[in-house]
């Protein structure tokens, strides 16, 4: 059976949603011991990790440890989840073409924080999220699918978060479900899906 480990840093909500997709989840790993996702996963009975990157000299000697924690489970595939470290390199060459991650919006616009507050501030009136392949390029990488979203006239940063969140919530999954399911794979650094999929429409 492929399975798959999630990296979180916080709430956890899209773990949640892979978790109660039914998605075959080996173990979740946090680099903050106070993430409130963790207590989350070891109530479904599943292997939750803390493993605090203050306690390490450097980038590269965190990223070795959480290597050597994901690699004892074996996992097929790899889930960033609000894991809001950067990651080495090395660590990403060692995960080519099994790495994923969410971005709160349709990249590659709005890489990095604040995404909503800088939508808005930009004036765009489409919005949403995007589930990549992780390169070393901070929210770079190719697209595996996205969720659009209309920008409403009176939206603040959380009313625009919590619509694009919901979309979040469903094409996390399903991403992740394609690829343990053999239907996506990464090829010279092009996504190619294996089958009829939904990937390429403005959903909302
Ligand atoms: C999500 O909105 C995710 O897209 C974002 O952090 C949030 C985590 O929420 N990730 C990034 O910004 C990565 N660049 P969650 O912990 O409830 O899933």
């Amino acid at each position: 059976m492929k399975s798959m480990v999630i990296l979180i840093s916080g709430r956890g909500s899209n773990m949640q949603a892979l978790l109660k997709a039914g998605l075959p989840v080996a173990a979740v790993i946090s680099n903050n011991p106070t993430a409130e996702g963790l207590a989350f996963a070891r109530e479904h009975g599943i292997p939750a990790h803390a493993i605090d990157h203050h306690a390490f000299p450097d980038r590269k000697t965190f990223d070795n440890a959480l290597a050597e924690i994901i690699d004892s489970y074996q996992p097929h595939l790899v889930a960033l989840a609000g894991f809001m470290r950067i990651l080495s390199e090395t660590f990403v060459d060692h995960y080519q073409g099994r790495l994923i991650n969410i971005h709160p919006s349709l990249l590659p616009a709005f890489p990095g924080l604040d995404t909503h507050t800088r939508a808005l501030q930009e004036g765009v009136k489409i919005h949403g999220c995007t589930v990549h392949f992780v390169t070393s390029q901070l929210d770079h990488g190719p697209i595996i699918i996205q969720a659009a979203i209309p920008v409403l006239a009176d939206d603040t940063p959380a009313t625009l978060a919590a619509r694009v969140l919901t979309q979040e919530h469903r094409i996390y999954p399903q991403a992740a479900n394609w690829f343990l399911q053999g239907q996506l794979t990464l090829t010279e650094n092009h996504v190619e899906t294996g089958m009829a999929c939904d990937s390429q429409k403005v959903l909302y």
